[in-house]
């Protein structure tokens, strides 16, 4: 134990955590330092990036507050929290998709009635969002809880833009007796994610870009089901191959259909053009 050579470092330090009484911390930190001194050993760090390592990890730590978690945008653009979602929610039976939760959600959105807008300032493009939430074996859910958020027409939260009404954008729907639900939302645009930290600095080295493709939010829930955190994609987006956080699955991108119809914008109070999207969400059943 007392020789810490580089052969036997690793060794020595997996020995020292042997005691550990909770055994998933002891199983979670024997592949950490395993995988960690791999990597060190792989591509034979140098001192002076090693240096820079700790100072990138500082300044990230430095960036964060009560609005900015950068620790979470690192884990996002390294396809960490993506991963993590997927080894976590393995929906088998056909439920939709889950994909990243992301930073700008805030609890307390205003619950609106059936068909209403979620746009305050009538900025941007309308569409009206409608479908069903289903049970894997095809039943409507009663009741179910959509919670929805999407930035305005300029990419920005309302949250990061003080020209916006607070909760802009964001509300909750109840699905009817049918199990269906509607609301109008705008069409959404592709968005670049914070990039004036080191996240950002780091995508730049990376030749990476730092924007997400259009999409809408969701949080769907219902009592004695597992709930969903997800998006609906803008088909055709420019940005769907490339989504800085990897969030993109395939079936969850849909079609916004462009309508002028005069008579039928005028059912939703609206002027054309719009868009119409048509979706079912699946959830699936919790275990007793
Ligand atoms: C979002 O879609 O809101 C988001 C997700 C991950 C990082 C930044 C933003
Ligand atoms: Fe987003």
């Amino acid at each position: 134990m007392s020789n810490n050579t580089e052969e036997q470092i690793t060794q020595n330090v997996l020995d020292s955590i042997a005691n550990t009484p909770n055994p998933r911390l002891k199983q979670v930190m024997s592949s950490l330092i395993s995988h960690l001194h791999a990597f060190i050993r792989e591509v034979e760090l140098t001192q002076e990036e090693w240096n820079l390592g700790i100072q990138f990890l500082t300044r990230t730590g430095q960036m964060c507050d009560e609005k900015r978690q950068e620790f979470i945008l690192l884990s996002d653009v390294t396809g960490v929290s993506m991963l993590v979602d997927a080894i976590n929610h393995r929906q088998p039976g056909g439920a939709t998709e889950s994909t990243v939760f992301g930073p700008f959600y805030r609890a307390g959105a205003p619950e609106l009635p059936p068909g209403a807008s979620i746009s305050q300032d009538k900025r941007g493009e309308p569409v009206v969002v409608s479908g069903r939430v289903l049970s894997t074996d095809g039943t409507p859910i009663a009741g179910a809880l959509l919670d929805i958020w999407e930035t305005d027409e300029n990419g920005l939260y309302e949250q990061q833009d003080p020209d916006q009404p607070d909760m802009n954008l964001r509300g909750k729907f109840r699905t009817d007796q049918q199990g269906r639900y509607c609301f109008v939302g705008i069409k959404p645009v592709s968005y670049s994610i914070p990039a004036d930290g080191p996240v950002g600095q780091l995508l730049r080295a990376l030749a990476r870009h730092s924007f997400r493709p259009a999409h809408i939010h969701l949080l769907i829930s219902a009592e004695g089901f597992v709930p969903v955190t997800t998006h609906l994609f803008v088909k055709g987006d420019p940005y769907l191959d490339s989504d800085a956080v990897f969030g993109t699955k395939d079936s969850l991108v849909v079609d916004f259909v462009r309508r002028d119809s005069p008579e039928e914008a005028a059912r939703y109070h609206l002027t054309p053009p719009f868009y119409t999207v048509e979706y079912d969400f699946v959830l699936q059943p919790a275990l007793l």
